[in-house]
Protein backbone atom coordinates (compact mmCIF):
# COMPACT_ATOMS: atom_id res chain seq x y z
CA UNK A 1 0.00 0.00 0.00
CA UNK A 2 1.41 3.25 -1.41
CA UNK A 3 -0.89 5.76 -2.57
CA UNK A 4 -2.80 7.02 0.87
CA UNK A 5 -6.12 8.91 0.71
CA UNK A 6 -6.43 11.29 3.86
CA UNK A 7 -9.70 12.78 3.96
CA UNK A 8 -9.14 16.31 5.94
CA UNK A 9 -5.75 16.27 5.84
CA UNK A 10 -5.60 19.79 6.42
CA UNK A 11 -6.97 19.28 10.24
CA UNK A 12 -5.41 18.92 13.59
CA UNK A 13 -5.03 15.11 12.86
CA UNK A 14 -4.84 14.33 9.45
CA UNK A 15 -1.94 17.01 9.22
CA UNK A 16 0.05 15.39 11.95
CA UNK A 17 -0.88 11.94 10.05
CA UNK A 18 0.10 13.34 6.80
CA UNK A 19 3.79 14.32 8.12
CA UNK A 20 3.98 10.86 9.61
CA UNK A 21 3.18 8.99 6.64
CA UNK A 22 5.07 10.97 4.43
CA UNK A 23 8.21 10.43 6.78
CA UNK A 24 7.65 6.29 6.65
CA UNK A 25 7.64 6.63 2.56
CA UNK A 26 3.74 6.82 1.87
CA UNK A 27 2.32 8.79 -1.13
CA UNK A 28 -0.20 11.02 0.36
CA UNK A 29 -3.42 12.44 -1.56
CA UNK A 30 -5.03 15.04 0.87
CA UNK A 31 -9.19 15.83 0.09
CA UNK A 32 -10.01 18.51 2.07
CA UNK A 33 -12.88 21.27 1.72
CA UNK A 34 -11.30 23.52 4.15
CA UNK A 35 -14.34 23.84 6.24
CA UNK A 36 -12.13 24.28 9.61
CA UNK A 37 -8.61 24.58 8.65
CA UNK A 38 -6.21 26.42 5.77
CA UNK A 39 -4.50 24.96 2.57
CA UNK A 40 -1.19 26.61 4.27
CA UNK A 41 -1.35 23.87 6.11
CA UNK A 42 -0.02 21.56 3.19
CA UNK A 43 3.35 24.26 2.09
CA UNK A 44 4.17 23.57 5.94
CA UNK A 45 3.60 19.77 5.37
CA UNK A 46 6.01 20.12 2.39
CA UNK A 47 8.35 21.80 3.63
CA UNK A 48 8.67 19.96 7.11
CA UNK A 49 8.96 16.46 5.56
CA UNK A 50 10.96 17.58 2.24
CA UNK A 51 8.29 15.42 0.17
CA UNK A 52 5.31 16.44 -1.90
CA UNK A 53 1.87 16.29 -0.30
CA UNK A 54 -0.68 16.41 -3.27
CA UNK A 55 -4.06 18.11 -1.88
CA UNK A 56 -7.26 19.18 -3.51
CA UNK A 57 -10.26 21.30 -2.35
CA UNK A 58 -12.61 19.02 -2.71
CA UNK A 59 -16.12 17.98 -0.43
CA UNK A 60 -15.74 14.41 0.04
CA UNK A 61 -19.48 14.22 0.24
CA UNK A 62 -18.98 15.08 -3.71
CA UNK A 63 -18.98 11.86 -4.72
CA UNK A 64 -17.92 12.18 -8.53
CA UNK A 65 -14.90 14.44 -7.53
CA UNK A 66 -13.78 12.01 -5.09
CA UNK A 67 -13.84 9.26 -7.44
CA UNK A 68 -11.60 11.08 -10.01
CA UNK A 69 -9.22 11.56 -7.49
CA UNK A 70 -9.21 8.14 -6.13
CA UNK A 71 -8.92 6.52 -9.76
CA UNK A 72 -6.61 8.95 -10.64
CA UNK A 73 -3.58 8.73 -7.99
CA UNK A 74 -4.21 4.29 -7.87
CA UNK A 75 -5.17 5.15 -3.92
CA UNK A 76 -4.31 1.50 -1.83
CA UNK A 77 -5.99 3.07 1.28
CA UNK A 78 -8.18 5.36 3.00
CA UNK A 79 -7.71 7.46 6.30
CA UNK A 80 -10.87 9.38 7.22
CA UNK A 81 -10.80 11.92 9.06
CA UNK A 82 -12.83 14.31 7.45
CA UNK A 83 -16.06 15.30 9.34
CA UNK A 84 -17.79 18.03 11.96
CA UNK A 85 -16.19 17.26 15.51
CA UNK A 86 -18.13 19.63 18.03
CA UNK A 87 -19.93 17.82 20.30
CA UNK A 88 -22.11 21.10 21.33
CA UNK A 89 -23.03 22.13 18.13
CA UNK A 90 -23.82 18.82 16.71
CA UNK A 91 -26.57 18.99 19.51
CA UNK A 92 -27.47 22.57 18.12
CA UNK A 93 -27.27 21.39 14.11
CA UNK A 94 -28.16 17.60 14.53
CA UNK A 95 -29.06 17.30 10.83
CA UNK A 96 -25.65 19.43 9.63
CA UNK A 97 -23.58 16.74 11.58
CA UNK A 98 -25.34 13.86 10.24
CA UNK A 99 -25.34 15.46 6.66
CA UNK A 100 -21.72 15.65 6.81
CA UNK A 101 -20.23 13.30 8.25
CA UNK A 102 -22.44 10.21 7.46
CA UNK A 103 -22.59 11.15 3.90
CA UNK A 104 -18.53 11.93 3.54
CA UNK A 105 -18.21 8.36 4.61
CA UNK A 106 -21.02 6.92 2.16
CA UNK A 107 -19.58 8.11 -0.51
CA UNK A 108 -16.20 7.35 0.77
CA UNK A 109 -17.18 3.95 0.74
CA UNK A 110 -18.49 3.62 -2.86
CA UNK A 111 -15.55 5.69 -3.97
CA UNK A 112 -13.59 2.81 -2.39
CA UNK A 113 -15.34 0.11 -3.55
CA UNK A 114 -15.62 1.16 -7.38
CA UNK A 115 -12.49 2.22 -7.49
CA UNK A 116 -10.71 -1.42 -5.45
CA UNK A 117 -9.25 0.95 -2.42
CA UNK A 118 -8.29 -2.21 -0.32
CA UNK A 119 -8.47 -0.45 3.12
CA UNK A 120 -10.33 2.60 5.11
CA UNK A 121 -9.42 3.74 8.33
CA UNK A 122 -11.72 5.40 10.52
CA UNK A 123 -11.68 8.42 13.14
CA UNK A 124 -13.54 6.98 15.52
CA UNK A 125 -13.72 8.43 19.37
CA UNK A 126 -13.43 6.89 22.93
CA UNK A 127 -17.07 8.60 22.82
CA UNK A 128 -19.01 5.71 21.34
CA UNK A 129 -18.62 4.13 24.50
CA UNK A 130 -20.63 6.66 26.58
CA UNK A 131 -20.94 6.28 30.21
CA UNK A 132 -18.11 3.75 31.34
CA UNK A 133 -19.33 0.35 33.07
CA UNK A 134 -15.98 -0.21 34.01
CA UNK A 135 -12.56 0.94 33.49
CA UNK A 136 -10.00 0.92 31.79
CA UNK A 137 -12.15 0.68 28.62
CA UNK A 138 -11.33 -1.98 26.27
CA UNK A 139 -13.22 -2.39 22.68
CA UNK A 140 -15.78 -5.03 24.09
CA UNK A 141 -17.11 -2.45 25.93
CA UNK A 142 -21.27 -1.92 24.98
CA UNK A 143 -21.64 1.13 22.70
CA UNK A 144 -23.60 4.23 22.79
CA UNK A 145 -24.18 7.56 22.74
CA UNK A 146 -25.73 10.72 23.89
CA UNK A 147 -25.49 13.40 21.37
CA UNK A 148 -25.34 13.28 17.64
CA UNK A 149 -21.72 13.69 17.08
CA UNK A 150 -21.16 10.47 19.14
CA UNK A 151 -24.33 9.27 17.31
CA UNK A 152 -22.55 9.59 14.07
CA UNK A 153 -19.43 7.68 15.00
CA UNK A 154 -21.79 4.97 16.46
CA UNK A 155 -23.57 5.03 13.24
CA UNK A 156 -20.78 5.07 11.13
CA UNK A 157 -18.46 2.41 12.57
CA UNK A 158 -21.62 0.00 12.25
CA UNK A 159 -21.96 1.64 8.42
CA UNK A 160 -18.05 0.08 7.79
CA UNK A 161 -18.72 -3.19 9.84
CA UNK A 162 -21.43 -3.83 7.25
CA UNK A 163 -19.50 -3.01 4.21
CA UNK A 164 -16.54 -5.08 5.51
CA UNK A 165 -19.47 -8.24 5.54
CA UNK A 166 -20.63 -7.28 2.05
CA UNK A 167 -17.57 -6.47 0.41
CA UNK A 168 -14.76 -8.51 2.79
CA UNK A 169 -12.01 -7.41 0.13
CA UNK A 170 -12.37 -3.81 1.84
CA UNK A 171 -10.41 -3.94 4.75
CA UNK A 172 -12.05 -1.38 7.98
CA UNK A 173 -9.68 -0.65 11.22
CA UNK A 174 -12.09 1.55 13.71
CA UNK A 175 -9.65 3.39 15.58
CA UNK A 176 -11.29 5.18 18.99
CA UNK A 177 -9.26 8.11 19.85
CA UNK A 178 -9.00 9.21 23.08
CA UNK A 179 -8.08 12.89 23.82
CA UNK A 180 -5.71 14.38 21.14
CA UNK A 181 -3.52 17.48 22.36
CA UNK A 182 -0.31 18.62 21.45
CA UNK A 183 1.27 19.13 18.42
CA UNK A 184 4.87 18.42 15.81
CA UNK A 185 7.56 19.31 17.31
CA UNK A 186 8.47 21.88 14.99
CA UNK A 187 5.59 24.00 16.37
CA UNK A 188 4.19 24.65 12.54
CA UNK A 189 1.44 22.16 12.84
CA UNK A 190 -0.84 22.11 15.77
CA UNK A 191 -4.45 22.54 16.69
CA UNK A 192 -6.16 25.77 15.58
CA UNK A 193 -9.78 25.91 16.74
CA UNK A 194 -11.41 29.02 14.62
CA UNK A 195 -13.66 31.14 17.30
CA UNK A 196 -14.07 29.84 21.03
CA UNK A 197 -12.57 26.40 21.95
CA UNK A 198 -14.57 23.34 22.55
CA UNK A 199 -11.66 21.30 23.72
CA UNK A 200 -9.73 21.82 26.74
CA UNK A 201 -6.05 21.94 25.93
CA UNK A 202 -6.88 24.75 23.22
CA UNK A 203 -8.73 26.94 25.93
CA UNK A 204 -5.93 26.46 29.10
CA UNK A 205 -3.94 27.42 25.81
CA UNK A 206 -5.67 30.69 25.02
CA UNK A 207 -6.57 31.44 28.64
CA UNK A 208 -2.91 31.57 29.55
CA UNK A 209 -1.78 33.95 26.30
CA UNK A 210 -4.81 35.96 27.48
CA UNK A 211 -7.27 35.79 24.95
CA UNK A 212 -9.74 33.71 27.63
CA UNK A 213 -9.65 35.77 30.54
CA UNK A 214 -10.39 32.24 32.62
CA UNK A 215 -10.43 28.54 31.94
CA UNK A 216 -14.07 27.33 33.68
CA UNK A 217 -13.66 23.75 34.96
CA UNK A 218 -16.68 21.99 35.11
CA UNK A 219 -17.31 19.93 37.94
CA UNK A 220 -14.89 19.38 41.09
CA UNK A 221 -17.19 16.84 43.04
CA UNK A 222 -16.53 13.70 41.22
CA UNK A 223 -15.06 10.61 42.47
CA UNK A 224 -11.81 11.07 41.27
CA UNK A 225 -9.00 11.77 42.66
CA UNK A 226 -9.39 15.73 42.73
CA UNK A 227 -13.08 15.88 42.11
CA UNK A 228 -12.49 16.93 38.72
CA UNK A 229 -13.24 14.51 35.50
CA UNK A 230 -10.33 12.42 34.61
CA UNK A 231 -9.52 11.70 30.78
CA UNK A 232 -6.64 9.88 29.08
CA UNK A 233 -5.19 12.80 27.17
CA UNK A 234 -2.46 11.57 23.90
CA UNK A 235 0.07 13.57 22.63
CA UNK A 236 -1.46 14.01 18.81
CA UNK A 237 1.98 12.68 17.39
CA UNK A 238 1.60 9.40 19.02
CA UNK A 239 -1.96 9.23 17.59
CA UNK A 240 -0.65 9.80 14.30
CA UNK A 241 1.96 6.69 14.62
CA UNK A 242 -0.58 4.63 15.50
CA UNK A 243 -2.18 5.04 11.97
CA UNK A 244 0.97 4.43 10.20
CA UNK A 245 0.81 1.14 12.70
CA UNK A 246 -2.82 0.23 11.12
CA UNK A 247 -1.81 0.34 7.81
CA UNK A 248 0.78 -1.64 8.36
CA UNK A 249 -1.08 -4.46 10.03
CA UNK A 250 -3.47 -4.38 7.54
CA UNK A 251 -0.74 -5.07 4.53
CA UNK A 252 -0.43 -7.84 6.61
CA UNK A 253 -3.10 -8.97 8.18
CA UNK A 254 -6.71 -8.16 5.94
CA UNK A 255 -9.72 -8.24 8.48
CA UNK A 256 -12.25 -5.63 10.39
CA UNK A 257 -10.16 -4.48 13.45
CA UNK A 258 -11.24 -1.63 16.70
CA UNK A 259 -8.07 -0.40 18.50
CA UNK A 260 -8.22 2.30 21.54
CA UNK A 261 -5.25 4.61 20.67
CA UNK A 262 -4.30 5.80 24.05
CA UNK A 263 -2.25 6.24 26.51
CA UNK A 264 -3.79 3.90 29.21
CA UNK A 265 -3.51 6.01 31.93
CA UNK A 266 -6.43 8.68 33.34
CA UNK A 267 -5.09 12.70 34.01
CA UNK A 268 -7.76 14.89 35.77
CA UNK A 269 -8.10 18.58 34.89
CA UNK A 270 -6.74 20.22 37.25
CA UNK A 271 -3.79 18.04 37.05
CA UNK A 272 -3.25 18.84 33.25
CA UNK A 273 -3.82 22.63 34.55
CA UNK A 274 -1.53 22.51 37.18
CA UNK A 275 1.08 20.49 34.67
CA UNK A 276 0.35 23.12 31.94
CA UNK A 277 1.24 26.03 34.60
CA UNK A 278 4.19 24.59 36.24
CA UNK A 279 6.33 23.02 32.94
CA UNK A 280 5.29 26.21 30.93
CA UNK A 281 6.14 28.91 34.01
CA UNK A 282 2.71 30.04 33.14
CA UNK A 283 -0.38 31.16 34.98
CA UNK A 284 -3.55 30.07 33.87
CA UNK A 285 -6.43 31.42 35.84
CA UNK A 286 -9.59 28.96 36.64
CA UNK A 287 -12.81 29.01 38.26
CA UNK A 288 -14.82 25.90 39.45
CA UNK A 289 -18.10 25.96 37.56
CA UNK A 290 -21.00 22.93 37.64
CA UNK A 291 -20.58 19.80 35.97
CA UNK A 292 -21.65 19.99 32.65
CA UNK A 293 -24.86 17.71 31.37
CA UNK A 294 -23.61 14.61 29.95
CA UNK A 295 -19.79 14.89 31.28
CA UNK A 296 -18.42 11.88 32.59
CA UNK A 297 -16.27 11.35 35.74
CA UNK A 298 -13.61 9.32 34.51
CA UNK A 299 -12.70 7.52 30.90
CA UNK A 300 -9.42 5.90 30.19
CA UNK A 301 -8.13 3.53 27.60
CA UNK A 302 -6.80 -0.29 28.01
CA UNK A 303 -4.33 0.37 24.56
CA UNK A 304 -3.27 -3.46 25.07
CA UNK A 305 -4.98 -4.74 21.95
CA UNK A 306 -3.23 -1.75 20.00
CA UNK A 307 0.01 -2.73 21.79
CA UNK A 308 -0.45 -6.35 20.98
CA UNK A 309 -1.98 -6.66 17.63
CA UNK A 310 -0.52 -3.06 15.96
CA UNK A 311 2.99 -2.89 18.01
CA UNK A 312 2.18 0.52 18.78
CA UNK A 313 2.51 2.64 22.31
CA UNK A 314 2.24 5.77 23.30
CA UNK A 315 5.94 7.29 24.03
CA UNK A 316 5.04 11.03 24.88
CA UNK A 317 4.09 12.38 28.44
CA UNK A 318 2.23 14.74 29.96
CA UNK A 319 4.60 16.95 30.26
CA UNK A 320 5.41 16.79 26.84
CA UNK A 321 1.69 17.52 25.68
CA UNK A 322 1.09 20.52 27.98
CA UNK A 323 4.90 21.92 26.32
CA UNK A 324 4.21 20.89 22.83
CA UNK A 325 0.40 22.77 22.91
CA UNK A 326 1.97 25.69 24.42
CA UNK A 327 4.79 26.43 22.17
CA UNK A 328 2.81 25.89 19.33
CA UNK A 329 0.11 27.84 20.85
CA UNK A 330 2.55 30.79 20.78
CA UNK A 331 3.98 29.77 17.93
CA UNK A 332 0.94 29.81 15.77
CA UNK A 333 -1.51 32.22 17.19
CA UNK A 334 -5.19 31.95 17.58
CA UNK A 335 -7.22 31.73 14.97
CA UNK A 336 -10.74 33.99 14.82
N1 LIG B 1 -9.77 16.15 18.08
C1 LIG B 1 -10.41 15.31 18.86
O1 LIG B 1 -10.53 15.54 20.08
C2 LIG B 1 -11.00 14.02 18.31
C3 LIG B 1 -11.29 12.95 19.18
C4 LIG B 1 -11.84 11.78 18.65
C5 LIG B 1 -12.12 11.69 17.29
N2 LIG B 1 -11.84 12.76 16.48
C6 LIG B 1 -12.18 12.65 15.07
O2 LIG B 1 -10.99 12.76 14.28
C7 LIG B 1 -11.28 13.41 13.04
C8 LIG B 1 -10.32 14.56 12.86
O3 LIG B 1 -10.44 15.44 13.96
P1 LIG B 1 -9.59 16.78 14.04
O4 LIG B 1 -9.47 17.12 15.50
O5 LIG B 1 -8.38 16.69 13.22
O6 LIG B 1 -10.65 17.79 13.38
P2 LIG B 1 -10.40 18.99 12.37
O7 LIG B 1 -11.65 19.77 12.30
O8 LIG B 1 -9.14 19.71 12.72
O9 LIG B 1 -10.15 18.22 10.99
C9 LIG B 1 -11.21 17.77 10.17
C10 LIG B 1 -10.90 18.23 8.76
O10 LIG B 1 -11.94 17.74 7.90
C11 LIG B 1 -12.31 18.78 7.00
N3 LIG B 1 -13.67 18.47 6.56
C12 LIG B 1 -14.82 18.44 7.28
N4 LIG B 1 -15.85 18.04 6.50
C13 LIG B 1 -15.34 17.80 5.27
C14 LIG B 1 -15.89 17.37 4.02
N5 LIG B 1 -17.19 17.08 3.90
N6 LIG B 1 -15.07 17.25 2.96
C15 LIG B 1 -13.75 17.53 3.06
N7 LIG B 1 -13.17 17.96 4.20
C16 LIG B 1 -13.96 18.09 5.29
C17 LIG B 1 -12.13 20.07 7.79
O11 LIG B 1 -11.94 21.19 6.96
C18 LIG B 1 -10.88 19.74 8.62
O12 LIG B 1 -9.70 20.12 7.92
C19 LIG B 1 -12.75 13.82 13.11
O13 LIG B 1 -13.53 12.85 12.44
C20 LIG B 1 -13.05 13.80 14.59
O14 LIG B 1 -14.41 13.54 14.86
C21 LIG B 1 -11.27 13.90 16.95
Amino acid sequence: MKNILVTGGAGYIGSHTTVELLESGYNVICVDNFSNSSEKVFDVINDLTGKQCTWYNVDVCNIEELNKIVAAHDVNCAVHFAGYKAVGESVEFPLMYYQNNINSTLSLCEVCLKNNVRSIIFSSSATVYGPPQYLPLDEKHSLSATNPYGNCKLFIEQILKDVNVAHPALNIALLRYFNPVGAHGSYRLGERPKGIPNNLMPYICQTALGVRQELRIFGNDYDTIDGTGVRDFIHVVDLAKGHVAAIKKMEADPGCFVYNLGTGNGTSVLELVNTFMEVNGVDVPYVIASRRVGDIAACWANPEAAKEHLGWEAQYTIEDMVRDSWEAQKALGVCT
